[in-house]
C-alpha cells in the first residue's frame, strides 16, 4: 500500500516510523512532515488544510490510505472532501467526517452526545452573550474553582479553571462578549470542577468495533511539579499505573462501549481514533473531554507499545473488519520526554542547528518541530524533540530519556527532568 501521513509533529514521526515497518507498506509520504520523518518515507510540501493540493498528490502518487494526524483538517471536513470528490472517494481516510469530528471541534456538542448517552461527566450548561446573565446566575450557584471552556477549538488555550467567582464572571464576559478566543468562544461551556487523576484512553473504531489501544498520561505544565504555562505537552508515560485492569474495563463498559453506541445511535459514521481525556475520581471514571485524533506527545508512548502491524490495524479500520486484526501490546513501560526552545510556550527562536544527532541512542528520537537544512537538522517549532524510551519500570524508562536528551544539544533547549516522577 502506498500511505500518506498528514501532519508534521512529534505525533506524525511515531506513525510514520511505525507504518514504515509494515510488510504492507510500499511508498510512505508524509505532508508537510518534518527532518526525522524524512528517514521513514518522503515527505511532501503541502500544508494540512490545502485539500487541492492533498488531492493532487494523493492522485500523482497513486495513495491507497490516508492517516490524518491533527485535528484541524478533520473539522474543517477533509475525510467529507475525499468522499465528495469523485476521483478521492474510494480512498480511506483514516480520521473522522466533519460530524464525528465535532467531538472536539464543539465543546457544547461532545457534553451533550455524553449526557445523551448516559457517559459519566461533569455537570454543565453552555452559554451565549444573549443569556451572559443567566450565566453569571450558574456561577453564582456551583462551587469554586470554575470551568469555563470555550466551544470551539482555541488552539488548546480555551479552558479556564478560576478559584474566585468575580473572575470567573468577567472572564466569562470577556469570552462572550469580548470575544477572547474569536469565534470560538461565541458559546461558552461551564462545568462542574473535577476531582482526581488524569489520564487519557485512546480508542481505535471501524464505526463498528473498536480496540482499546494502551492508556497514557501527559504532562502538560512547562515546569517541573506540574507548575508554569501550559504546553502542548512536555512528556508521557504509558502504561498508567494507577488504571490498572480493572479500571480500563470500568473506561470499557462506562465510556467506550457508550461512545460507540453513541455514535451509532446518531448516525455518525466514525473512523479513526477517539482520544478521551478522563479523571480518576476515586476509582470511577468521568470524561473531561473527547479528541478526534491521537494526542501528542501520547501517540509518542502508545505507538512504541503496540506490537502488531499499524498498518494492519488501520486497513481494518477502512474496511471495517478491525474486529478481525490481531492486536498486540508490548509489556514494561514506555516514557517520552520533550525537549523544547527556550521560551517555549512563550516567545522562541527557531533554526538552531541541532548537534549529536547521530550518535547511537537507547532511545527512539521521535522530531516534532525540526528541519533538514542542507546537511544540518534545525530546529522549527516549540516542541523540537520527543525523546522516548522503553523500561521495566517508569524509572528505568525516564532515566534512558534523559539521557539521551542531554546529549542532544541545540541551544536554548530545555526539558523537564521530572516526567512519571508522581507515578513512580
Ligand atoms: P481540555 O482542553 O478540555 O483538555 O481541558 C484542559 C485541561 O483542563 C484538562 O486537561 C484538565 O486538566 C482541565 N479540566 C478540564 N475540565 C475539567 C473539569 N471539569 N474539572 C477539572 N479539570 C478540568
Ligand atoms: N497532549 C494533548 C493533546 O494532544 O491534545
Amino acid at each position: 500500500m502506498n500511505v500518506l501521513i498528514l501532519g508534521s509533529g512529534g505525533r506524525e514521526h511515531a506513525f510514520a516510523w511505525k507504518i514504515a515497518q509494515s510488510k504492507a507498506l510500499q511508498n510512505l509520504y508524509i505532508a508537510p512532515g518534518n527532518a526525522g520523518t524524512a528517514h521513514c518515507g518522503t515527505n511532501v510540501n503541502l500544508a494540512v488544510t490545502d485539500f487541492e493540493g492533498i488531492k493532487n498528490l494523493v492522485w500523482e502518487k497513486d495513495i491507497d490510505l490516508v492517516l490524518v494526524g491533527p485535528e484541524d483538517p478533520l473539522v474543517k471536513g477533509i475525510h467529507d472532501f475525499f468522499l465528495n470528490d469523485d476521483v478521492l472517494k474510494d480512498i480511506p481516510v483514516i480520521g473522522p467526517k466533519k460530524d464525528g469530528a465535532q467531538l472536539e471541534g464543539s465543546k457544547d456538542f461532545s457534553k451533550q452526545f455524553m449526557i445523551k448517552h448516559g457517559l459519566p461527566t461533569a455537570r454543565y450548561a453552555t452559554f451565549t452573550k444573549d443569556n451572559l446573565n443567566e450565566g453569571f446566575v450558574f456561577l453564582e450557584n456551583m462551587p469554586s474553582p470554575y470551568v469555563l471552556k470555550a466551544d470551539g477549538l482555541a488552539a488548546g488555550k480555551g479552558v479556564l479553571i478560576i478559584n474566585d467567582l468575580q473572575e470567573a464572571k468577567e472572564e466569562l464576559k470577556k469570552m462572550l462578549v469580548d470575544a477572547k478566543f474569536g469565534a470560538a468562544s461565541a458559546r461558552v461551556v461551564i462545568e462542574e470542577f473535577l476531582k482526581g487523576i488524569e489520564l487519557s484512553v485512546f480508542v481505535l473504531t471501524d464505526g463498528k468495533s473498536y480496540k482499546i489501544l494502551p492508556a497514557a498520561k501527559d504532562y502538560k505544565r512547562i515546569g517541573e511539579g506540574d507548575t508554569g504555562l501550559n504546553t502542548g505537552g512536555m512528556g508521557a508515560v504509558s502504561p498508567v499505573p494507577f488504571a490498572d485492569e480493572a479500571f480500563i474495563k470500568k473506561v470499557e463498559e462506562k465510556v467506550v462501549k457508550p461512545t460507540i453506541a453513541g455514535l451509532n445511535k446518531e448516525g455518525i459514521d466514525y473512523r479513526g481514533f477517539i482520544f478521551i481525556g478522563l479523571m480518576n475520581c476515586d476509582g470511577e471514571p468521568s470524561v473531561i473531554e473527547y479528541n478526534c485524533r491521537m494526542g501528542d506527545p501520547e501517540t509518542e508512548v502508545v505507538i512504541p507499545r503496540i506490537k502488531s502491524d499499524l498498518l494492519d490495524l488501520l486497513h481494518g479500520v477502512a474496511t471495517q473488519t478491525l474486529h478481525t486484526k490481531e492486536y498486540e501490546t508490548r509489556d514494561g513501560y514506555a516514557t517520552t520526554v520533550v525537549m523544547v526552545s527556550g521560551g517555549y510556550p512563550g516567545e522562541f527562536v527557531k533554526g538552531k542547528v541541532v548537534d549529536n544527532l547521530e550518535q547511537k541512542f537507547d532511545s527512539l528520537v521521535f522530531h516534532s518541530g525540526t528541519k533538514q537544512a542542507e546537511a544540518k537538522v534545525v530546529t522549527n517549532g516549540g516542541r523540537v524533540f520527543a525523546i522516548t524510551s522503553y523500561g521495566v519500570s517508569i524509572e528505568e524508562a525516564v532515566a534512558k530519556s534523559l539521557h539521551t536528551a542531554n546529549r542532544i544539544q541545540f541551544e536554548g533547549k530545555y526539558y523537564r527532568k521530572d516526567i512519571g516522577k508522581d507515578l513512580m
